[in-house]
């Protein structure tokens, strides 16, 4: 493995003349690239450039990609921590790009920007989320009901419609699934990003397939896996309580009420 370096062609110090950017630091971004068109080799690059230490790590990479090197290839759509397209390891813990501002992870040290692990890498920070879409599809993460069709609208109190806020705030970046051992070690296992989606139905009032949707978790590959490292909570862009949704699962699991 080997790592070469691209810079940007102007000085810090020319810059901050021509163009008065006197706050503009000078940013290593060391990533991980991996084209298996061109080789079966991995190579680390690192790319210097001028940024804000206000500004994003996508910034830096769409600095990449514009100005230094087109063949940079990475996912990403929103680019404000909306659509999950852009989760990443950086300096080793997974993080949306988007969201990750540069002065908040140490810019004086180069930044390391590789793709997530467990899922196979397609090209430089991209992977195949196809086993990971598979396993959300798998749960059935839609409502499910059975005639008694409302006139209106289905109604749900308060109360119960709390009961599964925190999971509906999923957007699907696979940064928990892909931060968990038992998912490095065994691609097979949901992962935690199922579980959460599985929950947000089971526990909807309005729904009716809870009882499928645990049948499906009670299998081997399911929540049983789960070794609570909460490695997934810390992971969450969202801030959603990953585990603890996961516990809530197994308790409906053993008990049959939810
Ligand atoms: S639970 Fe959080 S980390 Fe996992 S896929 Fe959803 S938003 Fe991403
Ligand atoms: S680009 Fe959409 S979440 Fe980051």
């Amino acid at each position: 493995m080997s790592t070469t370096t691209v810079e940007s062609k102007h000085s810090a110090a020319l810059d901050a003349a021509e163009t008065g950017d006197a706050h503009l630091i000078t940013v290593t971004l060391r990533v991980r690239r991996f084209n298996p068109e061109v080789s079966d080799q991995v190579v680390w690059v690192d790319y210097e450039m001028q940024m804000d230490p206000k500004e994003r790590v996508l910034d830096a990479l769409h600095k990449i990609k514009w100005e230094l090197d087109g063949t940079l290839t990475f996912r990403r759509s929103c680019a404000h921590g909306i659509c999950g397209s852009d989760a990443m390891r950086i300096n080793g813990r997974n993080r949306l790009a988007c969201k990750t501002l540069l002065k908040d992870i140490n810019p004086e040290k180069p930044i390391t920007v590789e793709p997530i692990k467990g899922l196979t890498v397609l090209k430089d920070l991209v992977v195949d989320m196809e086993p990971f879409f598979q396993a959300f599809r798998d749960v059935m993460p839609f409502l499910v009901t059975k005639g008694n069709e409302p006139t209106r609208e289905r109604l749900q109190s308060a109360e119960d419609r709390a009961r599964f806020d925190d999971t509906t705030k999923c957007i699907l970046c696979a940064a928990c699934t892909s931060s968990c051992p038992v998912f490095w070690n065994d691609g097979q296992y949901f992962g935690p990003a199922a579980i959460v989606n599985a929950h947000r139905f089971i526990f909807d009032s309005r729904d009716e397939a809870g009882e499928q949707r645990l049948e499906i978790l009670n299998d081997r590959d399911g929540v049983w896996r789960c070794r609570t490292t909460f490695n997934c909570t810390d992971a969450c862009p969202r801030g959603i309580e990953v585990t603890k949704a996961i516990q809530e699962v197994k308790r409906a699991l053993l008990t049959r009420r939810f």
